[in-house]
């Protein structure tokens, strides 16, 4: 089999999109490479949107689309739900102010929601983002084991500074062998913390990675670890309850990041699919309802290092004899457990409650429809995902590790994409698919003929 006449669908692209073009120029002015986060540009340029609702999103030139990015898996219940709204307007209301900056009720009482679905998270603290929360977990875990490294695995995301931000998209020359990968950092700036370098770990390959943790077992506070690696490549349930068994044996505290897969792999994320237990969790995305939120929680005795006690803040009077501030594990924040926040990932989690079990089977359908096109069309193509989570790989062969999803034609991938935005389907190129509740057979029906409408396009079977 093979692919021949690659149509190339930037032409087209750049017609279309002339007023994004036009919008990134002038942000360039203000914003280094015209954007907030670097995640929001690609090549050439990226679509400028300017409005949204339900499972659609518009950009600046008046094209329409269906959203599959949705805001990186936050929007579960799509762009502007009522219910979202109307929880903040209550909120408001009822509060009377936007933010306390002290203690109040819904802190507790959203704490008691989650932990109805993550039972491992005994308490829990709020934080900004998914950023915020890993770098709690991992300070909870070094202040707790007393220990000074971390490990993670190749190809995983935590977030982005300087502890975690290696091997999360190596190039395979300078990452080593696959049982022994190197840290490659993702970033410049980073070369005065090289002696904070983590251990990286080989996704789904027991022998290595349990080799490599009984090494430096010693010096490893904790194991960071995507149970669904990028939301769409699950741990094999042998791995991770190996996993789990070693870092307990080894005093290596085991954190599951669950900022993409919480609410979206099943409701109480990955941890409820594989019947785990991590000794801590970090949520984000989903909980906030489309608003910056993380969380980190896990067990009773790790959590409580963070508990104030006494004169125990760093700003007390006179702390420099007294204070039992160093004691204490620092977590501070102005907007830590935002009312209106809170308001909005409890109307998510609401609304979830009811429709989560459609949404899953609605993304189930569509993944096998997507497969079924690929096959009608001789194409090398699996959408591979669990939960409400996907993504589309251009292979034949099972997907186990970023080295696996290093082999897949993701120039061919990148392709589909583009032809998918020219005809109305929104994922960033190469990104996983988010599905929400907002979409219906409508959406399905339109993105399939889309879909085949594209890989007619850019695939001819050998005779
Ligand atoms: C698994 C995982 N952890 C952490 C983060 C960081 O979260 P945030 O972007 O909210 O800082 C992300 C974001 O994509 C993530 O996917």
């Amino acid at each position: 089999m093979a692919i021949q006449n690659i149509e190339h669908p930037m032409m087209k692209y750049s017609n279309r999109t002339k007023n994004s073009y036009r919008e990134m120029e002038k942000a360039a002015n203000y914003l280094p490479g015209g954007v907030t986060a670097n995640i929001k540009h690609f090549s050439p340029y990226p679509v400028v949107m300017e409005s949204a609702g339900g499972a659609w999103i518009k950009d600046v030139d008046g094209n329409q689309y269906i959203d599959y990015l949705m805001a990186y898996g936050s929007l579960a219940l799509g762009h502007g739900h009522d219910d979202i709204k109307q929880a903040m307007a209550d909120q408001l209301a009822k509060d009377g102010t936007v933010l306390f900056g002290t203690p109040h009720p819904l802190e507790y009482r959203f704490a008691e929601k989650i932990q109805a679905y993550y039972p491992s998270m005994e308490r829990l603290r709020y934080t900004n983002s998914g950023t915020e929360a890993t770098l709690l977990a991992i300070r909870l875990a070094t202040a707790y084991t007393g220990k000074k490294r971390i490990a993670k695995f190749e190809g995983h995301y935590h977030g982005g500074y300087n502890e975690v931000l290696y091997s999360i998209n190596p190039p395979l020359v300078a990452a080593g062998e696959m049982d022994d990968p190197r840290p490659v950092p993702e970033s410049s700036g980073l070369e005065m913390f090289t002696d904070q370098r983590p251990v990286i770990l080989p996704f789904n390959r027991w022998q290595a990675t349990e080799r490599l943790l009984r090494q430096h077992a010693d010096e490893l506070a904790a194991v960071i670890i995507e149970p669904v690696q990028g939301g769409f490549i699950p741990a094999e349930k042998q791995f991770i309850e190996d996993l789990r068994k070693l870092t307990a044996t080894l005093q290596i505290a085991l954190i599951f990041d669950e900022v993409k897969t919480g609410f979206r792999v099943a409701m109480g994320g990955a941890q409820e699919l594989y019947g785990v237990k991590p000794d801590l969790t970090t949520l984000g995305k989903v909980v906030g309802g489309g608003f910056p939120i993380g969380i980190v929680g896990g067990k009773e005795a790790i959590l409580n290092r963070s508990r104030p006690k006494g004169n125990g803040d760093v700003f007390d009077v006179g702390q420099g004899k007294s204070s039992a501030a160093r004691e204490i594990l620092f977590h501070s924040g102005t907007y830590n457990g935002h009312p209106t926040i809170l308001a909005a990932g409890l109307a998510a989690i609401h609304r979830l409650e009811q429709d989560f079990a459609h949404t899953v089977l609605y993304t189930e359908t569509m993944r096998k429809d997507i497969e079924a096109l690929g096959r009608k069309n001789g194409i090398p193509l699996k959408a591979v995902g669990v939960g409400t989570i996907f993504n589309v790989v251009c292979t034949e062969t099972t997907i186990r590790h970023y080295r696996d999803l290093q082999k897949t034609d993701l120039e061919l991938r990148k392709q589909i994409d583009f032809h998918l935005l020219n005809e109305g389907i929104y994922t960033k190129p190469l990104n996983r698919y988010s599905i929400s509740t907002a979409h219906g057979e409508r959406e399905l029906e339109l993105t399939l003929t889309a879909y085949e409408t594209v890989l007619k396009r850019v695939f001819k079977k050998k005779n």
